[in-house]
Formats: C-alpha cells, structure tokens, sequence
C-alpha cells in the first residue's frame, strides 16, 4: 500500500493500485463524492465512497473541514475535470469538524473577506486563496536560494538582536531584559543600559547590510535572507513592523553592475515560479480577475497576473537618473493640476509612492531603476558622487507595489564615509568594526534590499502586504 500525497497521486498512472491518502473534506456531495485537499496543491482528489459500504456514523462525520483517511483504488476518472480518482474502500475519520463551527466557510473567501480570515490565521491556510499564497511563497525563497546558489553568493545570517541602526531612520524596536517597572538609572537620570543584559542598548535589525558588507569583504559575495523589523507606524497596504528581506552584498562590483544583478535576479525568481507554480497562479489569475470586475476601471490592472509576470521578465527595467525624473514628475499632469498630495516643486524633493507609481504606471509602463538620488535624502552608507551631492543609490520601482527595491554602491573612502557619518552625527565610536572594514583592504562593493513580502505581493497578485505572510505584524496588531 502507498501513503500518497494529493499532489502525487493526481499525477499518478498506477492504475488499480491500493492507496492510502490523509487529508480534510474540501466538499462532500450526494453521500458519494468526497473532494479531499491535504496541501500538497491547490488541486482536490475525488475519493467515491459506497454509502452502503459505510457506517452512518462515519456517513455524517465527513463534513467540511474534517481530516480524514481515505484507502481505496486509484482508477481513471469517469467524471470529468479530473485525471484520476479513488474508489474508497474506507474512511477513518482522523478529527471532527463541527459543521455549524464551519459555517466559517473556509472554503470561500468570497463569502469570508480577506479582513476577517486575518484575524483566522489557522484557518485561513484551508482557503484556497492562502494556500496558493504560502505554496507561491516557498517556492520564491527556494528561487531566492537557488539563484544565489548558482551564481557564487553565500548565504550569510546577519544577528537579529544589533547595537547598530543600519538605515539611521530610527524606527527600532527595543530589546531589553530590564523589569520595566524598575529600570536603572544613571545620576542624570538617564537609562543605564551597562546594567542591561548586553551591557549596551540593543533593538532588532532593520536591515542585515552593515554586517553583510563585513562578510563581502572577506567571503567576496554574499546575501542574507531574514526577518527585519522597522517600528514605523505606517499602516499601508505595503508595510509591516516584521518582514522579510533578501540582501545580497557584492566586493568589486559598481552600481551599474548592482542593477544589472537586481534584474537579473528579480526575473530569475519570477521565472521560476511562472514555470513551477502553474495551478496556483491559474488560480490566483482568477481570483484577481473576479476581484477586479468590481472595482472601478480605472483601478483595474491592466494585465492578467501572468501576463504582467512575463512582461517583467520578458522586458528591460527602465534606468533613468533621479534628476530625469523628477523632470518628468515636475511636467506631469498631476503635477500641473495639482492633483499630487505632495507637490514637486524643485530638484531636491524626496519622491512620495504617488510619484513612484505615476512614473511606473503612467509615465514608462515598466519597472523602473531610479538612480543618483539627492545625498540627503538617503543613507549615510552610499557612495558620494564626484558632482558632491548626489549618491549612487538606486531604487526599483514596480507596478502596483511601487518601491521592491533599494540599493546603491556603498562609499568605500575611510575619510568620506567618516565626513559623512559626523555630519549626521552617528557614533563612530559604535560602528567601529564598521569603519574598520575601510581601514583594511577597502574596495569598491555594492548591494542592495528586496522586500520579500512585497515580491510575493507582485507575483500572487495580492493587494494587501498582510495577506501575504503566515502571521503579520503591524502596529497594534500581533495576534497569534
Ligand atoms: O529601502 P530599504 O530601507 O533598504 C535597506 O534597508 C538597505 N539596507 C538595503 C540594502 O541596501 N542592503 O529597504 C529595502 C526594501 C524596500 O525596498 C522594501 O521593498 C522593503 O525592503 N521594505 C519593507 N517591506 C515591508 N514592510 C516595510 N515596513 C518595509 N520597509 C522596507
Ligand atoms: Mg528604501
């Protein structure tokens, strides 16, 4: 006898072979036909069952949402939409799902909105919209891992806990084991952190880069692929106070060859799943069109899901130079009418996601590489160029998502970054091991960050950021 998956067995053409199968009811019609899901695909295996060959208690036990295991035949399917089926010859009933408790509707996020699954976390990945999402999800950070792999990066974890604010935004999270009813004080009152439990103030990461550029340095390329966390109350459809980024760092690489890796991964991972996640992005191609004939036509994506998965594969990202844009911007429509909240009065003007996505969906129709930014209106890390004022940063634009990409080529001159650093008055003294790299063997290296929840937003088609991670963290919200 097999123990098979649903995944496998609808692929199988062992004919009449005795299987066994575990999973929950999907549907139960005409006390015959049980559709049963386990996970393994978005796709449902037809168990047929004999009401007479079972007993009706077990009859009225496969309900919705019951997990059960099924051991028949495998046979070719009379019925059609369907390959294969399994002629059961039992059903156990492994755990019960009370029928009136699933009117929960599991099924159907039509009938449940996404809203209200958020707040189902456990159940809400028997839908079929959640479970395409995590399955989509996986096989990303496998691509994620695999073009790394092949390419000569190596997989570096950067700590959680850090002293260091890598983005000097200052959206941290404390950590502490202080009794917060009790902290100790210095004589000026101020928090003494040398009785802290790493004798120092510590917050969870917001970026892996600063330690990741140390690696670099020494392993030549580099990514990392971890949880960052960013305490900034910014609650939009794009932001999380925990998520995922994907940080690749390369020694003796420019910002021209930063970008061209970008792409060339972006299209990479994209490509892997358009080839290997076909029934779940069928079905995510679906949903989004049924989403979209209620919403207005102008809110309307302009492509299908995998269409615009293989437009971005199949067409170069658009490079164009901060000043270009904020030209086009200034000339713009919006601009002109006012129709912007933020207004782009003059060269200098740090761009808002209504600019990002004007320039993106309006203006190239493509994702675009924006490079050569303003030096004050980025980090302090990026290599200043020979004009004094502007940094080799850039930032990849996609359409619906706006910013997935930020990156530049890192200021590799001792004196320039240590210039830099007391002019927006960031401790040296702190970042010492930092500086150091510059010290000894300094080289021209780059890198850049991908937020992976908003990567897996663009390829599954999902508006909202939180739909599509297992458990989100946003501000006043860390359920589960
Ligand atoms: O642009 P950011 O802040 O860049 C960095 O952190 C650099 N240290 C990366 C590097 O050069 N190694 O963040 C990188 C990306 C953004 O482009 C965005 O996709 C994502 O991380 N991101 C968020 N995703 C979800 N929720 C948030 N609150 C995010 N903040 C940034
Ligand atoms: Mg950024």
């Amino acid at each position: 006898m097999i123990t098979g998956k649903v995944a496998e067995l609808l692929e199988s053409t062992q004919y009449l072979q005795e299987v066994e199968v575990n999973g929950w009811v999907r549907s139960f019609r005409s006390n015959r036909f049980i559709a049963l899901n386990d996970g393994s695909t978005i796709n449902n295996l037809q168990c047929v069952v004999d009401y007479e060959k079972l007993s009706e208690n077990t009859l009225k036990r496969i309900t919705v949402g019951a997990a059960i295991k099924v051991t028949g035949t495998l046979e070719e399917s009379q019925g059609s939409g369907q390959k294969v089926e399994i002629q059961a010859n039992s059903v156990i009933i492994l755990g019960d799902a009370d029928p009136e408790e699933v009117k929960l509707t599991i099924l159907s996020p039509k009938r449940h909105s996404l809203e209200k699954l958020r707040e189902q976390a456990h159940l809400r990945v028997r839908t079929n919209t959640f479970g395409a999402v995590m399955r989509l999800r996986s096989k990303l950070s496998f691509a994620i891992h695999s073009y790394f792999q092949q390419n000569n990066f190596h997989y570096v974890n950067t700590p959680i806990i850090t002293g260091s604010d890598a983005e000097g935004a200052g959206e941290m999270f404390k950590v502490t084991s202080f009794d917060l009813d009790n902290v100790p004080r210095n004589e000026d009152g101020s928090i003494n952190y040398k009785e802290d439990f790493f004798g120092k103030e510590t917050n969870l990461t917001v970026s892996g880069q600063l330690e990741g550029e140390t690696y670099a340095l020494g392993l030549g390329q580099i990514y990392t692929f971890g949880p960052t966390f960013r305490a900034e109350n910014s609650n939009t459809s794009r932001h999380l106070a925990e998520f995922w980024m994907v940080e690749p760092e390369m020694a003796f690489c420019d910002l021209a060859g930063n970008m061209d890796i970008a792409e060339d991964f972006i299209k990479y991972v994209l490509k892997y799943v358009l080839d290997n996640c076909k029934d779940d992005l069928a079905f995510l191609e679906e949903r989004q069109a049924n989403e979209d004939k209620v919403k207005p036509e102008a809110e309307r994506s302009p492509m299908s899901l995998t269409e615009k998965l293989k437009f971005v594969i199949e067409n170069n990202f658009k490079r164009v130079s901060y000043t270009e844009a904020i030209d086009i911007l200034k000339n713009s429509k919006p601009n002109k009418k006012k129709k912007f909240n933020y207004i782009i009065e003059e060269w200098g003007a740090d761009l808002q996601s209504e600019h990002e996505r004007y320039l993106v969906e309006k203006h190239f129709k493509c994702p675009v590489i924006l490079f050569d930014y303003p030096a004050n209106i980025k980090a302090f890390y990026m290599r200043l160029n020979e004009d004094g004022k502007t940094v080799r940063a850039m930032d990849i634009l996609f359409p619906g998502i706006g910013e997935i990409v930020g990156g530049s080529q890192r200021e590799e001159r001792l004196e320039v970054l240590q210039q830099k650093m007391r002019a927006l008055d960031i401790d040296e003294e702190e970042l010492w091991w930092y500086l150091d790299t510059r010290r000894f063997g300094t080289c021209v290296h780059s890198g850049f960050g991908l937020g992976f929840e908003r990567l897996v937003q663009f390829a599954t088609g999902m508006g909202n950021i939180r739909d599509v991670i297992p458990y989100p963290r946003t501000p006043l919200n860390a359920e589960f």
